[in-house]
């Protein structure tokens, strides 16, 4: 027998067999040192979206992103996206999103893993302890802009892939990458991308993953339901002109009273919302959905900590979690053309645009509340019969994303859980908004599964934001296990 045949049998046999995860998950602590140090490369890159002084930082790290996936013989593309307008109308060149595939066995189940490399900004003076783009160590965690959010678990998902090849192991499913750079300012771009590919690089995916969220405590969770957001602007509209309140006060009819009164109809002060039809568009908790809150671990004092507050809406832990996740609100986040400096200034504003949003539940329509919104505040303010102009304008209307916990693509999640923590995983949502999630899902029509491996105090967006070894590493064994258990599921039940 010659050495190529009987090393190709080997290689058969060795494919055939059993799942080996101990040899990866051995595989994988063997190489986390290398894994800190490709992540200490990534977070160096201050890949801020939002800055466009930075914009050649972005570019580089998509253009190594694409690198890092080309090394591993993966079939690249960096998609080029086109340009977006920034507001005194000059043209800048978007970050191409990086497409990758490993495998192409139509036997296969193939899934697309989403993941982003831009961050949000961050400065030391804005309070951070270390450099953010000096990936730090402190007691196993790494801290760093974009650390968590959402670096490491794009690294973990390309070494859950590079494992299986160095130790020449065949993929359990195909893998693809959709890797962008514009997540953090509102995935601009993107959406056309997706639709444009739709019958193309994304015709043979039968499930999407996304791990852009996190736990919501030190449990392994998976998340199946992200919030909608509509976003309003408020405008009334007075006098032609901006007037002193000394002169004019008292005989004009103001354009802010007007419009703190109608924005105080929102919602009451125990949170309800007072917009009719809202609440009526909800869909109830079932008794099953509220054993689930029941059993998950979530530790309101500390909850409380974190955010610096001795009360909170809701004192009750099934209450507060269906709060967080599966109702909708309402907030109030500025009114422009406000004073707002320190000081006084004894003005009374022409005009004034209140800011505020909705977050949306199923089964909640944008385009209903919409309506319901205009009609709502309209009504409330000619009750005060002002000569003022009230308009109403809905300039974000994102759907919410709910996934059943249920399908196969979520039993093979418990299961990849079970086997890495030996433990149940939480099932959670997500209050914020994941616009791409429920994109992927109305333009592709595929499953989406949340399998998030960031820590619950990750401190995403925010000032001192980290990894912990722990969640970076298990998590990445965590992705090779879902491999195997995605491969398990039967081509029908998809
Ligand atoms: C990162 O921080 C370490 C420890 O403070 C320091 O030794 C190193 O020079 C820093 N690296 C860069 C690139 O600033
Ligand atoms: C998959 O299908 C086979 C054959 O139809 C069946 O025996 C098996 O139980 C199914 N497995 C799962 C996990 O549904
Ligand atoms: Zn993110």
């Amino acid at each position: 027998m010659d050495l190529p045949l009987l090393s190709s049998i080997l290689l058969f046999i060795s494919t055939a067999q059993a799942f080996q995860y101990s040899e990866l998950a051995q595989y994988i602590d063997s190489h986390q040192e290398e894994y800190v140090e490709t992540l200490r490369d990534w977070v160096a890159i201050e890949s801020d979206s939002s800055n466009v002084l930075k914009r050649p930082d972005l570019h580089r790290m998509m253009d190594m992103t694409a690198d890092k996936l080309r090394t591993m013989g993966g079939n690249v593309e960096l998609v080029d996206i086109g340009e977006q307008e920034l507001p005194d109308g000059q043209m800048l060149a978007l970050p191409k999103v990086v497409t990758a595939r490993f495998g192409n066995d139509a036997n296969k189940h193939t899934v697309c893993v989403y993941g982003h490399v831009d961050v949000q900004p961050a400065k030391l003076e804005d309070g951070w302890k270390t450099d953010p783009y000096n990936l730090t160590d402190i007691n196993g965690n790494l801290y760093g802009r974009g650390a968590s959010d959402n670096k490491a678990p794009v690294l973990a998902w390309i070494h859950a892939v590079e494992a299986y090849q160095a130790l020449n192991m065949e993929l359990p499913v195909n893998v693809k990458f959709v890797i962008e750079g514009m997540e953090e300012t509102g995935s601009n771009g993107l959406d056309a991308m997706i639709l444009a590919q739709r019958d193309t690089f994304f015709s043979d995916v039968d499930y999407i993953i996304i791990s852009d969220c996190g736990w919501l405590s030190r449990r392994p969770a998976l998340t199946y339901g992200t919030r909608g957001n509509c976003y309003f602007f408020a405008e009334v509209e007075g006098p032609k002109q901006d007037l002193h309140s000394g002169v004019y006060g008292g005989t004009v009819i103001e354009p802010m009273t007007d419009l703190i009164g109608i924005l105080d109809m929102l919602i009451s002060s125990n949170g309800k919302i007072l917009i009719p039809g809202i609440r009526e568009a909800v869909a109830p908790l079932s008794d099953e959905e509220w054993r689930m809150y029941q059993d998950i671990e979530f530790d309101l004092e500390n909850y409380k900590n974190k955010i610096g507050v001795n009360q909170l809406m809701y004192s009750n832990k099934v209450d507060l979690l269906a709060h967080m996740w599966r109702y909708p609100t309402v907030s109030i986040h500025g009114i422009e053309g406000a004073f707002s400096d320190p000081g006084t200034k004894t003005v009374i504003p022409a005009k004034v645009i209140a800011k505020f949003s909705i977050r949306q539940v199923p089964n909640m329509d944008p385009a209903m509340v919409k309506k319901q919104v205009t009609d709502y505040l309209h009504s409330v303010f000619a009750k005060r019969k002002s000569p003022n102009k009230l308009k109403v304008t809905m300039v974000i209307g994102a759907k919410p994303w709910l996934a059943d916990t249920q399908h196969p693509l979520y039993e093979a999640g418990k299961a990849a859980v079970k086997r890495v923590f030996d433990m149940d995983p939480d099932l959670i949502r997500e209050g914020g908004t994941i616009p791409i999630a429920r994109t992927f899902q109305d333009v592709t029509g595929k499953s989406i599964i949340m399998m998030p491996i960031g820590g619950f105090d990750d401190g995403l967006h925010s000032q001192n934001e980290k990894m912990s070894r722990y969640n970076y590493i298990e998590g990445t064994k965590l992705f090779i296990a879902y491999l195997n258990e995605v491969a398990q599921i039967n081509k029908t039940s998809i």
